[in-house]
Protein backbone atom coordinates (compact mmCIF):
# COMPACT_ATOMS: atom_id res chain seq x y z
CA UNK A 1 0.00 0.00 0.00
CA UNK A 2 1.59 3.33 -0.87
CA UNK A 3 2.36 5.98 2.01
CA UNK A 4 -0.05 8.46 2.44
CA UNK A 5 0.43 12.54 4.26
CA UNK A 6 0.85 11.51 8.32
CA UNK A 7 1.70 8.01 8.13
CA UNK A 8 4.91 6.54 9.68
CA UNK A 9 7.84 6.94 7.11
CA UNK A 10 9.34 3.28 6.60
CA UNK A 11 12.81 2.52 8.19
CA UNK A 12 15.25 0.60 6.25
CA UNK A 13 19.12 -0.42 6.16
CA UNK A 14 20.70 0.25 2.51
CA UNK A 15 23.89 0.34 1.12
CA UNK A 16 25.07 4.36 0.17
CA UNK A 17 27.61 6.36 -1.85
CA UNK A 18 29.06 6.95 2.12
CA UNK A 19 28.81 3.43 3.45
CA UNK A 20 25.54 1.18 4.76
CA UNK A 21 23.15 3.06 6.83
CA UNK A 22 19.94 2.86 8.92
CA UNK A 23 17.74 5.28 7.92
CA UNK A 24 16.39 6.06 11.17
CA UNK A 25 19.67 6.27 12.60
CA UNK A 26 21.01 8.41 9.55
CA UNK A 27 17.91 11.35 10.27
CA UNK A 28 18.37 11.15 14.25
CA UNK A 29 16.08 13.92 15.46
CA UNK A 30 16.60 15.86 12.43
CA UNK A 31 13.83 16.01 9.87
CA UNK A 32 14.57 14.26 6.09
CA UNK A 33 14.44 14.40 2.70
CA UNK A 34 14.34 11.23 0.18
CA UNK A 35 14.32 11.72 -3.55
CA UNK A 36 14.60 9.39 -5.73
CA UNK A 37 16.17 9.68 -9.29
CA UNK A 38 15.43 7.80 -12.75
CA UNK A 39 18.94 6.83 -13.01
CA UNK A 40 22.75 7.66 -12.92
CA UNK A 41 24.32 9.25 -15.35
CA UNK A 42 21.56 11.65 -16.69
CA UNK A 43 21.23 15.14 -17.36
CA UNK A 44 18.32 16.35 -15.20
CA UNK A 45 19.48 14.14 -12.06
CA UNK A 46 22.53 15.63 -12.39
CA UNK A 47 21.47 18.95 -12.24
CA UNK A 48 19.08 17.93 -9.57
CA UNK A 49 21.76 16.25 -7.31
CA UNK A 50 23.95 19.87 -8.09
CA UNK A 51 21.72 21.75 -6.85
CA UNK A 52 20.78 19.98 -3.76
CA UNK A 53 24.57 20.19 -2.91
CA UNK A 54 24.63 23.81 -3.84
CA UNK A 55 22.48 24.36 -0.78
CA UNK A 56 23.74 22.16 1.46
CA UNK A 57 24.33 24.77 3.92
CA UNK A 58 20.05 25.95 3.51
CA UNK A 59 19.19 22.59 4.44
CA UNK A 60 21.83 22.54 7.15
CA UNK A 61 20.36 25.52 8.49
CA UNK A 62 16.80 24.27 9.00
CA UNK A 63 18.14 20.91 10.46
CA UNK A 64 17.65 18.68 7.30
CA UNK A 65 19.36 15.00 6.32
CA UNK A 66 19.24 14.36 2.45
CA UNK A 67 19.03 11.32 1.04
CA UNK A 68 18.76 10.63 -2.06
CA UNK A 69 18.05 7.07 -4.32
CA UNK A 70 18.49 5.56 -7.89
CA UNK A 71 18.59 2.03 -8.75
CA UNK A 72 21.96 1.64 -10.11
CA UNK A 73 24.68 0.37 -7.82
CA UNK A 74 27.36 1.78 -6.13
CA UNK A 75 29.98 1.88 -8.13
CA UNK A 76 28.14 3.90 -10.85
CA UNK A 77 26.79 6.16 -8.20
CA UNK A 78 30.84 6.96 -6.87
CA UNK A 79 31.58 7.88 -10.72
CA UNK A 80 28.62 9.65 -11.21
CA UNK A 81 29.10 11.84 -8.52
CA UNK A 82 32.72 13.14 -9.77
CA UNK A 83 30.93 13.83 -12.64
CA UNK A 84 27.97 15.94 -10.76
CA UNK A 85 31.10 17.66 -9.03
CA UNK A 86 32.48 18.62 -12.14
CA UNK A 87 30.51 19.75 -13.92
CA UNK A 88 27.80 21.40 -11.24
CA UNK A 89 29.94 23.36 -9.28
CA UNK A 90 29.00 20.67 -6.33
CA UNK A 91 30.50 18.67 -3.19
CA UNK A 92 28.01 15.72 -2.99
CA UNK A 93 28.32 14.69 0.52
CA UNK A 94 24.83 13.37 1.14
CA UNK A 95 24.30 9.91 0.69
CA UNK A 96 23.27 8.45 -2.67
CA UNK A 97 21.33 5.01 -1.91
CA UNK A 98 22.37 2.42 -4.74
CA UNK A 99 18.42 0.47 -4.91
CA UNK A 100 20.16 -2.08 -7.07
CA UNK A 101 17.14 -4.52 -6.01
CA UNK A 102 14.17 -1.63 -5.30
CA UNK A 103 13.87 -2.36 -2.02
CA UNK A 104 13.50 1.06 -0.78
CA UNK A 105 11.98 2.45 -4.13
CA UNK A 106 8.91 -0.62 -3.38
CA UNK A 107 8.74 0.35 0.12
CA UNK A 108 8.42 4.04 -0.66
CA UNK A 109 6.20 3.48 -4.07
CA UNK A 110 8.66 4.97 -6.00
CA UNK A 111 8.64 3.32 -9.42
CA UNK A 112 5.48 3.52 -11.16
CA UNK A 113 4.69 1.40 -13.47
CA UNK A 114 3.18 2.83 -16.46
CA UNK A 115 5.31 5.59 -16.24
CA UNK A 116 8.55 3.01 -16.43
CA UNK A 117 8.63 -0.51 -15.20
CA UNK A 118 12.28 -0.52 -14.10
CA UNK A 119 13.23 3.32 -13.32
CA UNK A 120 12.04 5.06 -10.48
CA UNK A 121 9.85 8.58 -10.98
CA UNK A 122 11.40 11.41 -9.37
CA UNK A 123 9.58 11.25 -6.09
CA UNK A 124 10.43 13.30 -2.67
CA UNK A 125 9.17 12.79 0.29
CA UNK A 126 10.23 15.49 3.95
CA UNK A 127 9.67 13.07 6.87
CA UNK A 128 9.17 14.90 9.94
CA UNK A 129 11.18 14.09 13.58
CA UNK A 130 8.86 12.44 14.55
CA UNK A 131 9.48 9.72 11.68
CA UNK A 132 6.22 11.02 10.03
CA UNK A 133 5.74 12.43 6.37
CA UNK A 134 4.70 15.49 5.87
CA UNK A 135 5.42 16.10 2.00
CA UNK A 136 5.29 13.81 -1.04
CA UNK A 137 5.63 15.65 -4.49
CA UNK A 138 5.64 13.29 -7.74
CA UNK A 139 7.37 14.34 -10.91
CA UNK A 140 7.88 12.61 -14.25
CA UNK A 141 11.38 11.84 -15.51
CA UNK A 142 11.50 14.63 -17.41
CA UNK A 143 10.80 17.87 -15.59
CA UNK A 144 13.35 18.62 -12.82
CA UNK A 145 12.28 19.99 -9.38
CA UNK A 146 12.71 23.50 -7.94
CA UNK A 147 14.92 22.57 -4.75
CA UNK A 148 14.41 26.00 -3.66
CA UNK A 149 10.20 25.28 -3.36
CA UNK A 150 11.36 22.03 -0.75
CA UNK A 151 13.30 24.97 1.09
CA UNK A 152 9.73 26.49 1.47
CA UNK A 153 8.06 24.34 2.18
CA UNK A 154 10.10 23.20 4.98
CA UNK A 155 10.39 26.75 6.17
CA UNK A 156 6.13 26.14 6.01
CA UNK A 157 6.27 22.98 7.92
CA UNK A 158 8.45 23.92 10.55
CA UNK A 159 6.31 26.97 11.30
CA UNK A 160 3.25 25.78 11.69
CA UNK A 161 4.67 22.63 13.95
CA UNK A 162 5.12 25.42 16.33
CA UNK A 163 2.50 27.88 15.68
CA UNK A 164 -1.29 28.24 14.86
CA UNK A 165 -0.46 29.29 11.84
CA UNK A 166 -0.91 28.27 7.74
CA UNK A 167 1.05 29.96 4.94
CA UNK A 168 -0.90 31.60 2.06
CA UNK A 169 -0.10 30.94 -2.03
CA UNK A 170 3.48 31.48 -3.22
CA UNK A 171 4.37 32.44 0.92
CA UNK A 172 7.73 32.83 1.82
CA UNK A 173 9.69 33.04 4.77
CA UNK A 174 9.24 36.50 6.33
CA UNK A 175 6.21 37.61 4.85
CA UNK A 176 2.47 37.52 6.69
CA UNK A 177 0.67 33.99 7.74
CA UNK A 178 -3.03 32.83 8.38
CA UNK A 179 -4.52 32.57 12.21
CA UNK A 180 -5.96 28.82 11.90
CA UNK A 181 -9.69 28.64 12.29
CA UNK A 182 -8.70 26.93 15.60
CA UNK A 183 -8.16 30.31 17.12
CA UNK A 184 -10.81 32.80 17.86
CA UNK A 185 -10.88 36.37 17.11
CA UNK A 186 -10.96 37.67 20.51
CA UNK A 187 -7.86 35.00 21.37
CA UNK A 188 -5.60 36.52 18.45
CA UNK A 189 -4.58 39.79 20.24
CA UNK A 190 -3.23 37.90 23.05
CA UNK A 191 -1.59 34.77 21.18
CA UNK A 192 -0.04 36.84 17.97
CA UNK A 193 1.14 40.54 19.86
CA UNK A 194 2.42 41.95 16.86
CA UNK A 195 -0.90 42.80 15.24
CA UNK A 196 -3.72 41.11 13.07
CA UNK A 197 -5.93 41.98 10.04
CA UNK A 198 -9.37 40.24 9.57
CA UNK A 199 -10.02 40.34 5.86
CA UNK A 200 -12.68 37.53 6.37
CA UNK A 201 -14.29 36.17 9.69
CA UNK A 202 -12.46 32.82 8.33
CA UNK A 203 -9.19 34.45 6.60
CA UNK A 204 -7.18 36.93 9.28
CA UNK A 205 -3.39 37.28 8.86
CA UNK A 206 -0.83 38.30 11.26
CA UNK A 207 2.89 39.18 10.76
CA UNK A 208 5.37 35.83 11.14
CA UNK A 209 5.31 35.39 14.45
CA UNK A 210 9.27 33.85 14.87
CA UNK A 211 10.79 36.38 12.72
C1 LIG B 1 17.26 12.71 -16.75
O1 LIG B 1 17.56 12.72 -15.55
O2 LIG B 1 17.72 13.51 -17.52
C2 LIG B 1 16.31 11.68 -17.25
C3 LIG B 1 16.23 10.46 -16.63
C4 LIG B 1 15.37 9.49 -17.13
C5 LIG B 1 14.59 9.77 -18.23
C6 LIG B 1 14.66 11.02 -18.83
C7 LIG B 1 15.52 12.00 -18.34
Amino acid sequence: MSLRLGDTAPNFQAKTSIGDIDFYEYLGDSWGVLFSHPADYTPVCTTELGKTAQLKGEFAKRNVKVLALSVDGLERHQGWIKDINETQNADVDFPIIADEDRKVSDLYDMIHPNASETFTVRSLFIIGPDKKVKLMITYPASTGRNFHEVLRVIDSLQLTANYSVATPANWVDGEDVIVTAAVKTEDIPARFPRGHKIIKPYLRTTPQPNK
